[in-house]
């Protein structure tokens, strides 16, 4: 059974794109049931469009936190999801919308991050780790909790800084890597790859990944 995914963004789309793409080359198996951007005129709005998928424009601007919320809800209600899949979504969600999407041992949200987790969390992760001076970053898919880009890691992949980087050509690399890393997390779900484990030193859960067998 494909992944039954909706997508929540708020601008480029590159993400968006990568995972669109990855679905239509058959690399993952999913499909997107609909697109929310929060932003007029994103460009990630006319790439769900050009793809022939639903997309909806659900603003922000001018409306308080909860009310904006419930306007999403109100439009994913009408769909059957198994994920929700941020791309670039650059607003914190509340515990209330948190509660909705209520699996058995995790919220079924997921975010990608421009960093090694817990590294350089926040919204400019590549900025971050390149001045900071690390020698090697990457990136992180994880599920979504209360925490500010803290929920339970799924995948991470690293790239090298390399002699002569800019924080262009750092950037550029990092999120090359996302869109592989990002298709290849979700396909581990559509798998049923993905096993919740629980560390009660830490009171924290975090994913095992298996090599074949359903958990
Ligand atoms: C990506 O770098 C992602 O990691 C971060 O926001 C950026 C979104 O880019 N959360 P795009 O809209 O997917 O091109």
């Amino acid at each position: 059974m494909p992944l039954k995914i909706a997508i929540l963004a708020s601008g480029r789309g590159s993400n968006a794109k990568a995972l669109i793409e990855a679905i239509e080359a058959k690399t993952l198996d999913a499909t997107v049931q609909c697109l929310i951007a929060n932003v007029d005129g994103a460009p990630v709005l006319d790439i769900a469009r050009q793809h022939g998928l639903e997309a909806h424009l659900v603003a922000h601007r001018g409306l308080s936190r909860e009310q904006h919320e419930a306007n999403l809800l109100a439009i994913l209600e009408g769909y059957e999801i198994d994920y929700l899949v941020l791309a670039g979504y650059m607003r914190m969600i509340t515990p209330e919308f948190l509660a909705k999407f209520k699996g058995e041992h995790h919220f079924r949200i997921l975010n990608i991050h421009p960093s090694l987790l817990p590294a350089f969390p926040g919204t400019n992760g590549y900025e971050d780790a390149y001045h900071y001076g690390v020698k090697v970053s990457g990136v992180t898919v994880h599920f979504v909790d209360e925490g500010m880009d803290n929920g339970p890691i799924l995948l991470q992949e690293a790239f090298p800084r390399l002699d002569g980087d800019t924080i262009e050509s750092f950037k550029a690399r990092g999120l090359a890597l996302e869109h592989q890393v990002y298709p290849k997390s979700l396909q581990l779900l559509a798998e049923k790859r993905v096993c919740f484990r629980y560390n009660p030193m830490l009171k924290r859960s975090y994913v095992e990944v298996k090599a074949h067998v359903p958990c």
